[in-house]
C-alpha cells in the first residue's frame, strides 16, 4: 500500500533546521494495521503527514500503490486524498458550526453528491457510530467520545481504502476510547488499511504492528519488509 524509501524530511523554521525524519524506510501492506509509536518529537505526525499527502519529503520517495505521491500534480494528489485517504486527529476537527449530520455531509458534498443522498448517506454513517439520535447537534454540544465518532463517520463517508489517525484516543475517557478503538478496528476488518500514531498502550495493542520512530528513524520495527 506505501513504500517509503530513504525519506528524509529537514524544517526550516527561523535558521534553524530540524531534521525529523532521518533516512527511513518502511513498507506499509494492504489492510494492515500499524500503531506508530515513540517520543514525542521523534517524527509521528511528520511520518502520517508524508502519507496523507500532505507535505513532500525534503528527499526520499512516499509510494502509494506504486505511484510516487508527490510526482503527481497537485490536483491529481488532492483527488487521491480525498477517494482514498482518511484522516482522524486528537481534537477532532470538526467544523463548530456545522451540525453532526452537516459535518459528515462535507466530504459528500465535495464528492459532488446531491443533498438528498448527502443526507441519507450521512444519517445512514452517524447510525453505524451510535449516534443516530444526536443528528442536529453541534460539536459543542456533543461530548468529546461522541465528536470523534461523528469525525469517523465522516473520515468514512469517502469510503477511503487507508485510514492514518494521529492519537485519535489522546482526548477521551476510557468508555469512549474503546468504542472508538472499536470501531477502527471494525473499519480494518472491512479491508482497510489503517496507520495509527498513538502514545496509548490500550489503543497501541489493536494493532498488528508497532512501528517505533526514535529521532527521525524506525527502530525495531518487526516485520518492515514485508510487501507493499
Ligand atoms: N512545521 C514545523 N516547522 C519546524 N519544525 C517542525 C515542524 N513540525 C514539526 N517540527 C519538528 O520536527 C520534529 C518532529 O515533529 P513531529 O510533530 O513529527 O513529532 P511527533 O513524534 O508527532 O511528536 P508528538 O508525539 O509530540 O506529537 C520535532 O522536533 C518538531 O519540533
Ligand atoms: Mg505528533
Amino acid at each position: 500500500m506505501f513504500q517509503l524509501n530513504n525519506v528524509t524530511k529537514v524544517y526550516e523554521c527561523r535558521r534553524q533546521t530540524v531534521k525529523a525524519l532521518n533516512e527511513t524506510s518502511v513498507s506499509i501492506g494492504d489492510n494492515e494495521f500499524i500503531a506508530v509509536v515513540g517520543p514525542s518529537g521523534s517524527g509521528k505526525t511528520t511520518l502520517l503527514s508524508l502519507l496523507g499527502g500532505m507535505m513532500a519529503p525534503t528527499s526520499g520517495d512516499v509510494l502509494f500503490r506504486g505511484a510516487s505521491l508527490y510526482d503527481l500534480s497537485l490536483a491529481e494528489r488532492t483527488k487521491l486524498r480525498l477517494s482514498s485517504l482518511g484522516f482522524v486527529f486528537q481534537s477532532f476537527n470538526l467544523v463548530p458550526w456545522l451540525s453532526a449530520v452537516e459535518n459528515v455531509q462535507v466530504p459528500l458534498s465535495l464528492a459532488g453528491e446531491s443533498v438528498a443522498s448527502q443526507q441519507q448517506r450521512a444519517g445512514e454513517l452517524l447510525s453505524r457510530v451510535g449516534l443516530s439520535d444526536r443528528l442536529s447537534h453541534r460539536p459543542s454540544e456533543l461530548s468529546q467520545g461522541q465528536q470523534q465518532r461523528v469525525a469517523l463517520a465522516r473520515t468514512l463517508a469517502n469510503d477511503p481504502q487507508v485510514i492514518l489517525a494521529d492519537e485519535p484516543t489522546g482526548n477521551l475517557d476510557p468508555d469512549s476510547r474503546e468504542q472508538v478503538m472499536n470501531l477502527l478496528a471494525e473499519f480494518h476488518s472491512e479491508g482497510r488499511s489503517i496507520v495509527m500514531v498513538t502514545h496509548d498502550q490500550f489503543a497501541a495493542q489493536y494493532a498488528q504492528r508497532p512501528l517505533n520512530l526514535v529521532d527521525g528513524t524506525i527502530v525495531d520495527s518487526r516485520d518492515v519488509s514485508s510487501a507493499a
